[in-house]
């Protein structure tokens, strides 16, 4: 049997790994008082749920992101390149956090890097 190549998102462990992640990444996002004030007054849950969908999607799961554009989502908060450079950094510390390994941990932060300029809206 030629078996299909696993994506990234079955090798990590799926739904139940997504979620431990983002769980972690907000954890260490709002535990920074440098970058509270951008999540005051969001709805975190549905923030979490947008993003679990986001990481899934990204990794090759078979989950449709419901949210809005990156660029739209982000142009309003004004977002500076230090500020953005550390939220990747917890994005990668909660990868590593719940076991993902080194491989994947670039894979997806490559994919999610990809998306630094629309973030920052430039
Ligand atoms: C590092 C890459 C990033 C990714 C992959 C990412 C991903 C997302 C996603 C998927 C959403 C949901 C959009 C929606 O609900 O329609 C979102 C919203 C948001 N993000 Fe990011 N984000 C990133 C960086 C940042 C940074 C650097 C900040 C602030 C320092 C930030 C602050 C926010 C806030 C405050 C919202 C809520 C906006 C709203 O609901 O009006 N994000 N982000």
């Amino acid at each position: 049997m030629n078996a299909m190549p696993q994506t990234i998102y079955q090798d990590i462990g799926g739904k139940d790994a997504v979620e431990a992640v983002v769980t972690d990444f907000y954890d260490q996002v709002l535990s920074d008082e440098q970058l509270t004030p951008y999540f005051d007054g969001m709805d975190m849950d549905e923030l979490r749920a947008h993003q679990i969908q986001f990481i899934s999607a990204v990794a090759g799961g078979p989950v449709n992101y419901t949210g809005d554009d990156m660029r739209k989502a982000h142009a309003y908060l004004d977002i500076d390149e230090e500020d953005f450079r550390v939220v990747g950094e917890y994005l990668k510390s909660a990868l590593q956090m719940n076991g993902v390994d080194d491989e994947n941990v670039e894979a997806i932060m490559v994919e999610v890097m990809a998306f630094k300029d629309p973030i920052l809206n430039r």
